[in-house]
């Protein structure tokens, strides 16, 4: 309860602070709130992606879940905000078509050096996907609904490029882990460092989802350093 109030103040001085705001990094200016914000998480991932590859030994409990939460029925993959690609490879080698999407550049450019070709990769937004709809046997999203400023969105999207009976496999960290309340604490600073961010709750998840249209939805925590749960809905 105060924890919401809390995130629901910061998010208000967010959208006051960043109205009609200019960018420290390419000094350009952002009309619309959403726009800046996404400007800002794909620039600080920008950054992020020269170092992502280590993730590969950091967030292997992440990556080892989601495969897991996957089966043969599973052959084609969507990996939206795939980052550098680490999950997206891992898919490709257990020998599922995967296409992988992020917002940042840099990131997507990593992926297509990394991967060779056993996977497409696009630069495009988790909340507009240019993906043909009911395309995919499962979608997987892994810590990275945090960084859209309308989740709602971005979850009817999965839901829209999933077949009937396809499989999300979303990670997220959850908002009441210590780790994040400390994030929340020193805002201005992450926010350069990690992106614009709305950690949620698990439950907060799952109603998006519901919302979405997703009916059979199950969540179990994931053994990470930062408290983490993973969702699968169909
Ligand atoms: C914490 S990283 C996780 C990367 C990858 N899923 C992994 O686990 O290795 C979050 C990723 O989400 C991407 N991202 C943030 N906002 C996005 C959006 N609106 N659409 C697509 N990707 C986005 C970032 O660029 C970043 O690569």
């Amino acid at each position: 309860m105060l924890g919401g109030l809390i995130a629901q103040t910061q998010r208000r001085r967010t959208v006051l602070r960043y109205q009609q705001a200019l960018c420290p990094s390419c000094r350009s200016r952002w009309p619309s709130n959403t726009d800046w914000q996404k400007h800002l998480t794909s620039t600080a991932y920008d950054r992020w992606s020269r170092v992502w590859s280590l993730a590969r030994y950091t967030n292997r409990a992440i990556y080892r879940t989601a495969l897991a939460l996957l089966d043969e029925r599973h052959r084609t993959v969507l990996d939206v905000g795939c980052g550098t690609g680490l999950m997206s490879s891992m898919l490709a080698a257990q020998g599922r078509r995967v296409v992988g999407v992020d917002l940042s550049a840099a990131m997507i450019a990593r992926a297509k050096r990394h991967s060779g070709s056993s996977v497409t990769f696009l630069e495009a937004d988790a909340e507009s996907l240019p993906i043909a709809t009911g395309s995919f046997d499962a979608v997987v999203n892994l810590i990275s609904l945090h960084h859209y400023p309308d989740p709602s969105r971005a979850v009817a999207e999965f839901r829209r490029v999933l077949r009937p009976g396809g499989r999300l496999v979303l990670i997220a960290f959850d908002r009441n882990s210590h780790y994040i309340a400390l994030a929340q604490r020193t805002n201005r600073w992450t926010k350069r460092i990690a992106g614009v961010s709305w950690q949620k709750t698990s439950a907060e998840v799952q109603s998006l989802l519901k919302s979405a249209g997703f009916t059979r939805i199950a969540i179990r925590p994931v053994r990470y350093w930062i408290k983490t749960f993973a969702v699968v809905a169909e």
